[in-house]
C-alpha cells in the first residue's frame, strides 16, 4: 500500500505533466481529438435519448462534450471534475454554464458539485488516463445518485485490429501515458459492454440501483 506522501507526489506528478502536455495542445485538442477519439457522438445520442437531470464528467478536459450535451438539453445541471489546471481554465471559459473543481477522480469528491448527486458521470477518454482506474470508477459508483448510471467510452484492447496496428496503436498512447482498457477492469462493476469496430473503443454502463 503506498503512503500519504508517495500518493501525493504522484498526483502533483501526475498534475504537472498534465498542464504541461494539454497547455501545449489545448488550443488544438478538438480539432485533432475528432480523428482519434471515436464513440463519444455515438454515446451523447445514447444519453440524448434517456431521461437525466444531472451529469458529472470526470476529466471534461476542454469541455467539448459538456458543451454538446448542454446545447441539446440546457435544462439539465451539468458539472465537472478536472486534474489538470490548464484544461479547467478553458472550460470554465467555454462551459460558463457549468460547475467545475480541481481534482482527481480516485480521491476527490464531486458528488456535492450540483444541487443533488448526479445521475450520470460521464468518463470519456479519462480512465486511460487516470492512475488507479478501479478506484475511480469504485469512487465515481458511491457519488453516483440511486437509479443513475456512470457512462465510460474510451479506448479498448484493439483485438480485431491488424496485429501490425495494435503494438503501433498502444506504443503511441503510451507515450502520451495512456493506457488502453482491459475489459476485466469494468467487468467487477458491469456486463453492460459494448464495443466499437475493431475493439477500438468500449462503452461500459455501471448501472446503480434506485
Ligand atoms: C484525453 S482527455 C479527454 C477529455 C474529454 N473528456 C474528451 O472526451 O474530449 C483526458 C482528460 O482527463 C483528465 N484527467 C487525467 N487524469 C485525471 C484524473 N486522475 N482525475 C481527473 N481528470 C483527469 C485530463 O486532464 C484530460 O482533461
Amino acid at each position: 500500500m503506498q503512503s500519504t506522501d508517495s500518493l501525493r507526489n504522484n498526483r502533483q506528478e501526475h498534475r504537472d505533466f498534465l498542464n504541461k502536455f494539454y497547455g501545449i495542445s489545448r488550443s488544438f485538442y478538438d480539432f485533432t481529438r475528432k480523428y482519434f477519439l471515436f464513440g463519444r457522438e455515438t454515446l451523447h445520442n445514447q444519453l440524448l435519448k434517456e431521461p437525466w437531470e444531472r451529469l458529472v464528467e470526470v476529466g471534461p478536459g476542454t469541455g467539448w462534450n459538456l458543451r454538446k450535451l448542454h446545447n441539446a438539453r440546457p435544462s439539465s445541471s451539468y458539472g465537472g471534475l478536472e486534474a489538470s489546471d490548464k484544461m479547467l481554465e478553458f472550460a470554465k471559459e467555454r462551459c460558463p454554464f457549468a460547475v467545475f473543481r480541481q481534482g482527481f477522480a480516485e480521491e476527490t469528491p464531486y458528488e456535492d458539485l450540483l444541487d443533488e448527486a448526479p445521475d450520470r458521470i460521464l468518463f470519456s477518454y479519462c480512465l486511460t488516463m487516470v492512475q488507479d482506474p478501479h478506484k475511480a470508477l469504485e469512487r465515481s459508483v458511491e457519488q453516483l445518485a440511486p437509479g443513475g448510471q456512470v457512462v465510460v467510452v474510451d479506448f479498448a484492447d484493439f483485438q480485431g485490429a491488424p496485429f501490425i496496428m495494435r503494438g503501433g496503436l498502444r506504443r503511441w498512447l503510451n507515450a502520451f501515458h495512456v493506457t488502453p482498457l482491459d475489459v476485466s477492469l469494468l467487468t467487477p462493476f458491469t456486463d453492460d459492454i459494448t464495443f466499437g469496430p475493431w475493439h477500438y473503443f468500449v462503452i461500459a454502463r455501471i448501472h446503480k440501483p434506485a
